[in-house]
């Protein structure tokens, strides 16, 4: 039986996403990288490793010491705290802020599993700190998404097993961890994209207990 959900805050909760493909499309237009697709390339990846991608695109990964990569790294991250400076709760995705509130209501467990650093900053700005108590450290972490050590300790942080866990992602690295840690895996968004996901919704409205119960026949 479900117990708990597992969720990830980009994309997921919250449309920072974009803000994310913007900031290092621009580090990307800077370095003289052209990358196609990147958008949907660094979801989920952890900030050092999405600098290394884009770096290993253009060839670059030996140019750069690793105090330059922190620096480039950070000027990514300075202009991305611009771009999430102005969010509010008008900024949270069609319907989860009701699938939170329907969760607590039912007494299932939520932990919040965001490869993130900025992710307390957000759910402050959303107003939705308060269903998120429980979240995996991203500094505590050996292994980012696509690994599943993530999901693992969330499904750990609410006392379940990650049988008794669902997992929500809008990225394929995200459902692969999902998929490896044991959990049911709830794809969010381009269902081809995200055909490894147990369950697909195309967009977060239709994530509700009732059409989740009814895709799992329970
Ligand atoms: C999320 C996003 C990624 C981002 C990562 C790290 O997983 O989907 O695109 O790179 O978090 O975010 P941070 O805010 O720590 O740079
Ligand atoms: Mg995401």
């Amino acid at each position: 039986d479900i117990k708990g959900f597992v969720f990830d805050l980009d994309g997921v909760v919250t449309d920072t996403s974009r803000f994310h493909a913007q900031a290092w499309g621009q580090l990307a237009d800077k370095l003289g990288v052209d990358y196609p697709g990147l958008g949907d390339a660094v979801k989920g990846i952890s900030r050092m490793d999405a600098l290394e991608m884009i770096l290993k695109k253009g060839g670059l990964e030996n140019n750069y010491s690793p105090a330059e990569k922190e620096a480039l790294a950070t000027e990514k991250n300075t202009n991305y705290i611009q771009l999430i400076q102005n969010m509010t709760a008008a900024d949270i995705l069609p319907g989860m802020a009701d699938f939170l509130a329907e969760l607590k209501d039912n007494g299932y467990g939520i932990a919040l599993a965001s490869a993130s650093k900025n992710a307390p900053t957000i759910l402050a700005k959303i107003g939705l700190s308060d269903y998120f108590t429980k979240a995996v450290d991203p500094a505590s972490l050996t292994n980012g998404k696509p690994d599943p050590e993530i999901f693992i300790k969330g499904a750990q942080l609410l006392g379940l097993a990650p049988t008794q866990c669902i997992g929500l992602e809008d990225a394929v690295a995200g459902i692969t961890g999902i998929n490896a840690a044991g959990e049911t895996s709830i794809g969010i968004g381009d269902c081809d994209l995200l055909h490894e996901a147990d369950i697909n919704f195309s967009d977060t409205s239709q994530v509700t207990l009732a059409n989740i119960k009814h895709v799992m026949n329970d």
